[in-house]
């Protein structure tokens, strides 16, 4: 019902009013879900299900979302400085294929604003990440970037570098190999160094609109530089022809339904190369509990919502739980741990 409602409203006013919503929310119970419960690179989760980065991008709403029964929230993508991103309209919604083009331009408050904030946090409430990119015009991408991680790594559980946005012009050659190296060693370096005995998870972000080859030289270059996993993937700006809404012209990364099965292949296809080296975020198109199920038997850890939300309601997130205890029994599997690439083939097999 909330997800109607909302959809009367503009998508962007919409969206002010969820995260209004959302950051009132208070403690409520949850069933513990024993069966559901996982380690993903160190932190311990109740279940698999998280809030991707882009709706509460500035730490305003993180506490309420992890009491609404998120096992984790991303904040960000937070920027050094803060930034008003593109002109509106600049999100759209693709009703007939249950999808979202949006073109937002890391619209954020900026990292000073955003550490206030999360320095507030309880961090036994729940697992909160933060997402990091640069500002449109920043003259030096990676310092920024170790700018931000630094001022975000001691007060977050993880890390996530963000090079797959589609609306920040540039952005995406930062996943060529000759940038990514020596970008992610610098960021990994400072972890190590600067927060004395716990090492915060460092995660990639990566696009789904990579040609073979870039894929296979961006895993490589992620393996090499010993980060802890990736997350897959960000939106697309591939249009399938089977798009039926006329918004679908707007530029933009488009998320969603139709973005659903080219994420999770991309996904297959890196746990196939990785093995069990990286640990796999899976985000794009989830709906539903099947498809929250392919996307862990396709190699994720764990997973993480955005547009199904807009479409299902929060509603998605019990029925998502409630559905994989259903497909475990089905599967006769104890632990959703267990489930994790089934679908995977290895190289040789
Ligand atoms: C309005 C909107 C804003 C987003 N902003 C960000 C962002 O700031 N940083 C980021 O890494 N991903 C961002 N994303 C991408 C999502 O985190 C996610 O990767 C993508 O939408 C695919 O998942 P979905 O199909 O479940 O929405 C955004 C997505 C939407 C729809």
């Amino acid at each position: 019902m909330l997800a109607g409602l909302l959809r009367l409203l503009p998508p962007e006013t919409a969206h002010r009013a969820a995260l209004f919503i959302a950051g009132a929310i208070p403690p409520l119970p949850h069933r513990p879900r024993p069966r559901l419960a996982l380690s993903l690179a160190g932190l311990r989760l109740p279940h698999p299900v998280g809030l991707a980065a882009g709706f509460d991008k500035n730490a305003v709403a993180f506490s309420g979302l992890l009491n609404f029964g998120f096992a984790f929230v991303e904040v960000g993508t937070v920027t050094l400085r803060p930034q008003a991103g593109n002109p509106q309209p600049r999100l759209f919604r693709l009703l007939e294929d249950r999808a979202l083009i949006n073109r937002m331009g890391f619209n954020n408050d900026g990292v000073e604003a955003v550490a206030a904030r999360l320095a507030r946090r309880d961090p036994k409430a729940g697992v909160v990440g933060a997402n990091i990119g640069i500002n449109r015009d920043s003259p030096d991408p990676i310092a920024d970037f170790i700018t931000v991680l630094e001022k975000l790594a001691p007060l977050v559980d993880y890390l996530v570098v963000n090079v797959s946005s589609p609306n920040t012009p540039g952005l995406r050659d930062w996943q060529r190999p000759e940038r990514l190296a020596p970008l992610l060693a610098q960021l990994r370096d400072r972890l190590t160094t600067r927060t004395g005995g716990r090492r915060t998870p460092l995660f990639l972000k990566i696009a789904p609109d990579l040609d073979p080859a870039g894929e296979e030289a961006l895993v490589a270059t992620a393996l090499d530089a010993g980060i802890d996993g990736l997350v897959v993937s960000n939106t697309t700006i591939a249009r399938p022809s089977h798009l039926r809404s006329p918004l679908r012209v707007e530029p933009g990364g488009l998320s969603g339904a139709p973005l659903f099965a080219p994420s999770t292949e991309l996904l297959r296809r890196i746990a196939r190369r990785t093995g069990k080296r990286l640990v796999l975020i899976g985000v794009g198109g989830i709906d539903s509990a099947e498809r929250a199920y392919a996307k862990i038997r396709a190699g994720a850890s764990a997973i993480q919502l955005y547009t199904g939300l807009i479409y299902e309601g929060p509603g998605l997130l019990a029925r998502i739980l409630d559905g994989l205890e259903r497909l475990l029994d089905r599967d006769r599997l104890e632990r959703l741990e267990d489930a994790i690439g089934l679908d995977v083939q290895s190289p040789g097999g």
